[in-house]
């Protein structure tokens, strides 16, 4: 009986120092010590990872060292080595080593220096190389764990990729002279620096989301804790944002705030232009659509040349009616032109000088979809009670009367994390509460062995 009694705590203790081992997972490395392609850094309550990955580029096999969220699908934070894509197969190794430098090698190709300590260091202490709950790796001094940024000589959070963690920095480091932003991907699949970047403007307190230095998003003018486009409504019952203005720095950063249930916040912007709130799983902007000539949600607009038809503020609108030729007698240029395929009528009109507006003919059969364009020889004539002749066409603003254009529409998009939340908070409770019984039932076993 008592044999029995024992065989079963050893089983129950044998399987409780796997689960401890498994939980008790390193967060840091010191120095000499190597991450392989197998292992993985565990922040200290589980939440981020910091590993090797592989990305399926045209077909071709590329490993990156990357943090991420420790579950199924997540966000890939950040890069460490976006510009030296490690090639296929290999088994690559991190290494923070004697010197205190960080660095990627591999059997081939030369090894990726992440961090070296400059030369003239004066500090005696140990460094140590840790991955923090908020995502951010840091090599700091091994003395300093109370969590101060004292003894920092290195963190990715300096070196973002495309995504926006809370704690995280968006600004100008007038220290290093560095701008802290986010650059894109390069494609969906592809790490390497993209097109697309978004950064904060402090003079104008407000984010950007640039290509090729043109500004296609803002934010709008931050102002009572929040910005115009970024789910005014409600944003500060997920963010708090702060504004931190000194000597040295200039930057914007938030923090989660709300139900702690929630996912956390997750800004990534991706390679198409879609700036994403990964936890909510809700877009804050689709810039894409941010193509020069609207300013809706934020989108920048980029005008006309001076001399072009249209005033400033003109957009497109659509009105009922048609386009007549002013003066037919005058034929040096085509009063209108017609453009087939799928492309954005609204788009070309707004980049052609002498383009008034458009309409979609649809008796075009024979060519497909297309745009028809009208010049600045046309007047628009307005008919909104007419049929037959007359059509759906868009217009440049100031061509018609402001008449009666219906309200806008109040932004009122709802968060959508409650439908992702909830299913994962009662798996996540089911986790738990099996875990809990579990470790209780062991931790009763070991009791029972130690009274022996
Ligand atoms: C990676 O490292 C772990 C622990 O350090 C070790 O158990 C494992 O065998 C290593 N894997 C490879 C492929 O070297
Ligand atoms: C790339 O990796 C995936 C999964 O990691 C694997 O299925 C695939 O065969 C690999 N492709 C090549 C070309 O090695
Ligand atoms: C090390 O050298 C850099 C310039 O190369 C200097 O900015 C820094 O203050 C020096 N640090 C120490 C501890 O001397
Ligand atoms: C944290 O530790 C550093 C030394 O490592 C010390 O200078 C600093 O005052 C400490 N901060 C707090 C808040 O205790
Ligand atoms: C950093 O940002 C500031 C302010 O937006 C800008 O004037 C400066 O040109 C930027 N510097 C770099 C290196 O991008
Ligand atoms: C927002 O952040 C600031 C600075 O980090 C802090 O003082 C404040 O208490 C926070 N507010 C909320 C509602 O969490
Ligand atoms: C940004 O604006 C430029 C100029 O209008 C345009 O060419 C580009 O496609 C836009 N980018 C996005 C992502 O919308
Ligand atoms: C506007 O000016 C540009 C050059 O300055 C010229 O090429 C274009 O034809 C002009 N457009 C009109 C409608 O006058
Ligand atoms: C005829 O068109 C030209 C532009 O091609 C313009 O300069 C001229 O004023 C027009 N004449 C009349 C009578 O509208
Ligand atoms: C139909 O498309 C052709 C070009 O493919 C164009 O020449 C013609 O004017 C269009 N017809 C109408 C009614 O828009
Ligand atoms: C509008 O169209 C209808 C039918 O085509 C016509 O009877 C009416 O006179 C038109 N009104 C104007 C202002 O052109």
């Amino acid at each position: 009986m008592a044999t029995s009694l024992m065989i079963r705590n050893s089983i129950f203790f044998i399987i409780f120092a796997c689960l401890w081992s498994l939980h008790d997972a390193k967060d840091t490395l010191k120095p000499g010590d190597t991450l392989n392609s197998s292992s993985t850094l565990v922040s200290a309550s589980g939440k981020f990872v910091l590993k090797f990955v592989v990305q399926t580029i045209d077909g071709s096999n590329t490993s990156y060292i990357a943090i991420l969220r420790d579950k199924q699908g997540a966000n890939k934070a950040w890069i460490g080595n976006r510009n030296s894509p490690i090639p296929y197969p290999s088994s690559p190794l991190l290494t923070f080593d004697l010197s205190n430098t960080l660095r990627i090698t591999n059997q081939v190709g030369n090894p990726i220096v992440i961090y070296s300590p400059p030369k003239n260091i004066s500090s005696t202490n140990a460094f140590e190389a840790i991955l923090l709950d908020s995502g951010n790796f840091v090599i700091r001094e091994a003395s300093s764990v109370n969590g101060s940024t004292n003894g920092v000589l290195w963190q990715s959070f300096d070196y973002p990729t495309d995504t926006f963690l809370p704690g995280m920095k968006l600004g100008v480091d007038r220290r290093s002279g560095k701008n802290w932003s986010l650059l894109s991907w390069a494609t969906s699949y592809n790490p390497a620096p993209g097109l697309l970047s978004l950064d904060w403007d402090p003079n104008g307190k407000q984010l950007r989301i640039k290509q090729g230095g043109v500004v296609n998003w803002t934010s709008g003018v931050f102002d009572d804790g929040k910005f115009p486009f970024i789910f005014p409504e409600v944003s500060k019952q997920r963010y708090n944002f702060s504004i931190i203005s000194n000597k040295d720095e200039d930057y914007l950063t938030y923090s989660a705030v709300g139900d702690p249930s929630d996912p956390e916040p997750e800004w990534v912007l991706y390679s198409r232009g879609t700036l994403f709130e990964y936890g909510a799983q809700v877009a804050i902007t689709n810039a894409q659509d941010c193509d020069g000539y609207n300013t809706i949600g934020g989108c920048v607009r980029t005008d006309r040349p001076s001399n072009c038809t249209g005033k400033f503020g003109d957009e497109f609108v659509q009105k009922n009616g048609y386009f007549k030729i002013k003066d037919s007698s005058n034929t040096s240029r085509a009063t209108s032109w017609y453009v087939v395929s799928s492309v954005d009528c609204k788009v070309l009109c707004w980049q052609n000088c002498v383009c008034l507006g458009f309409d979609t003919p649809a008796d075009n059969q024979s060519s497909g979809p297309g745009c028809r364009f009208w010049s600045v020889d046309c007047e628009f004539i307005e008919n909104s009670t007419g049929s037959g002749k007359t059509s759906s066409v868009f217009v440049l603003s100031s061509l018609t009367t402001p008449a009666n254009s219906p309200p806008a529409k109040k932004n009122g998009r709802k968060w959508l994390w409650v439908v992702i939340a909830l299913p994962t908070a009662l798996l996540l409770t089911m986790f738990c509460i099996f875990g809990y019984l579990l470790r209780r039932r062991m931790l009763s076993g070991l009791g029972v062995m130690e009274r022996k």
